[in-house]
């Protein structure tokens, strides 16, 4: 589904997880849609929290799953929601949900299980794909779309530097 130039980046750590939330938290724009695919466990809530904190939302606000409740609200530099679509079985409950209306008002959309429905959600979309590997996780991120395609070269500039800096060391 997603195009042409993903990038592949390891996470070996809980660390390296935050780190990667902050780097698309630093990117994100009013009206961004980030989605978090992978198994139970692979991190999505983990790096959404971290994308949270990142965006400004304080300490003591939780940042928890919303498996059952769905859609969690944050103020933060851009508005954030944070939705988990495991739940919902179709097209037609995620229409009730209304995320695609917050995202055109300006919100950052953070979806785990959001894949099947790019489309739904207004298209456009980062997508962070997490799986578990011997050390840590690795992460495969693809573009849908022109915005998003902006995005991953903003974050892959960001990961190139990142790289350098340790060869010199
Ligand atoms: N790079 C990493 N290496 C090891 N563990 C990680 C890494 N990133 C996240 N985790 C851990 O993986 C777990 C994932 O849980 P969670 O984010 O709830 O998963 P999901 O939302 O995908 O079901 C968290 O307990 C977190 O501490
Ligand atoms: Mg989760």
């Amino acid at each position: 589904m997603t195009e042409p130039g993903s990038l592949r980046i390891e996470l070996a750590t809980r660390r390296e997880t935050m780190r990667l939330g902050a780097r698309l938290a630093s990117t994100a724009r009013a009206g961004d849609l980030l989605i978090l695919s992978g198994d139970l466990g692979a991190g999505k809530t983990f790096m959404s929290r971290a994308i949270a904190r990142s965006l400004g939302v304080a300490r003591d606000v939780r940042v928890t799953s919303p498996t059952f409740t769905l859609v969690h609200q944050y103020q933060a530099r851009i508005p954030l929601v944070h939705a988990d679509l495991y739940r919902v079985g179709d097209a037609h409950g995620l229409i009730e949900l209304g995320l695609d209306e917050l995202r055109a008002e300006g919100a950052l959309l953070v979806v785990e299980w959001g894949e099947p429905f790019v489309a739904e959600l207004g298209g456009d979309a980062l997508v962070v794909g997490l799986v578990l590997a011997a050390r840590g996780r690795l992460a495969t991120l693809g573009a849908t779309g022109p915005r998003s395609a902006e995005w991953l070269s903003e974050i892959a500039k960001l990961q190139a530097a990142v790289r350098n800096e340790g060869k010199h060391e």
